[in-house]
């Protein structure tokens, strides 16, 4: 029997319903699969914030470290500043993990209908650089409250950062639909956008059978909701490719189904697997948050710990219920999220 150390942070919100549900179904997949899943459950986030003052303890790095990977629910708090919650957690250990690749797969599933008229099935996956870019530390503020009050943050792109999404993003493209678009935006953004384009252009030359488009990202924000299908892998920077994936989950029907992988391809640390949405504070408690997006972030875990089939029962457990037309009230339909995990858990069972 094969374990894994799992560490879980249900964090905030209806992440205290999804989590519990996708591990329901995570527990029923390792027993049929012969796989020693050990969950440790961590409580922190927002209300851990409120009790302590901080989103997690001085040595919470140090306490994941000991797992093999991490299964996050979501934080966020309305009593609680995004800012606090987002940088006491959630970057840190992006950052500290090295997890500099964040997967994120646009999909059509039967069952979920999405808001464009044209059928034609979607199927995209964006890699996000998810260490540096926009996302930076380097600023700062002055003269609060005055007239000439002023604020300036700095983008960070290095070349090591760059390279190495550009190189993951190939490696995903020629061994699916062979295209890659690379998110850009050189044509205002003159300094570290023309640097993205080049280093991304340099990569992906070691990938002759990839073929690379560069697009102006509000042209592509445009062609992902009038011509969605036509796209295969596309990278971005960590602020660009936050946006694209929001927007190709809409795309798709719900953000409630959209998964998401933070990697450390090396394995140096835990990668972390969490839904792409938030901790939904408007639904909160009500029984109505739809577990997929949880339950396929559980299917990229078991992938990415070596266990490929394993994932695709999970898969295609959750994909038959909703294809059977059960969902929750996000993708128009009416079951709970217990009566849609209940659904999940017997197609699990049906199809072993
Ligand atoms: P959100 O993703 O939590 O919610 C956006 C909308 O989608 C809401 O109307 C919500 O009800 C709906 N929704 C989201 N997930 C759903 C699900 N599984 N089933 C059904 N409906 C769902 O984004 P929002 O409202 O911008 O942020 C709420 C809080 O979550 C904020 O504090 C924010 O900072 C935090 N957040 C945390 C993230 C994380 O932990 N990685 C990511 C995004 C937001
Ligand atoms: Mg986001």
């Amino acid at each position: 029997m094969t374990t894994h150390k799992i560490a879980v942070i249900a964090g905030d919100g209806i992440g205290q319903e999804v989590v519990p549900a996708a591990l329901e179904c995570l527990e029923r997949i390792a027993r049929l699969h012969s796989l020693d899943l050990q969950f440790t459950h961590f409580d922190w986030g927002s209300d851990y914030y409120l009790r302590h003052g901080r989103m997690m303890p001085e040595d919470g790095l140090e306490q994941l470290a000991r797992h093999e990977a991490i299964f996050l629910g979501a934080v966020g708090s309305p009593q609680v500043s995004d800012a606090e919650s987002l940088w006491g957690l959630l970057i840190p250990i992006r950052r500290e993990f090295q997890q500099y690749i964040n997967v994120r797969p646009v999909k059509t599933l039967d069952g979920v209908k999405s808001p464009l008229a044209s059928k034609e099935p979607i199927d995209i996956l964006i890699v996000r650089e998810n260490n540096e870019g926009e996302y930076s530390e380097i600023g700062g503020r002055i003269y609060r409250g005055q007239p000439h009050e002023s604020a300036v943050q700095e983008t960070i792109f290095t070349r090591l950062g760059v390279s190495r999404a550009a190189h993951y993003a190939a490696s995903q493209a020629s061994s699916r639909g062979r295209r890659l678009t690379s998110a850009t935006k050189s044509n205002g953004i003159i300094h570290t956008m023309p640097f993205w384009d080049e280093i991304v252009e340099e990569a992906v030359r070691l990938y002759p059978e990839v073929t690379l488009t560069s697009e102006l990202v509000d042209a592509l924000a445009a062609h992902l909701v009038l011509k969605p299908w036509t796209y295969d892998v596309i990278v971005a920077s960590n602020l660009l490719g936050d946006i694209l994936s929001d927007l190709g989950s809409a795309v798709t029907g719900s953000i409630g189904v959209a998964p998401s992988a933070n990697l450390n391809p090396e394995g140096d640390f835990p990668s972390l697997f969490e839904p792409v949405h938030g901790s939904a504070p408007d639904i909160a408690g009500m029984g109505l948050a739809n577990p997929v997006g949880q339950m396929w972030s559980g299917a990229m875990m078991l992938e990415h710990l070596g266990h490929p089939e394993a994932a695709s029962h999970l898969q295609t457990a959750f994909e038959s219920v909703l294809r059977e037309g059960l969902g929750t009230r996000d993708v128009g339909g009416t079951s709970s999220t217990s009566e849609f995990t209940a659904a999940v858990l017997a197609t699990i069972d049906a199809i072993d």
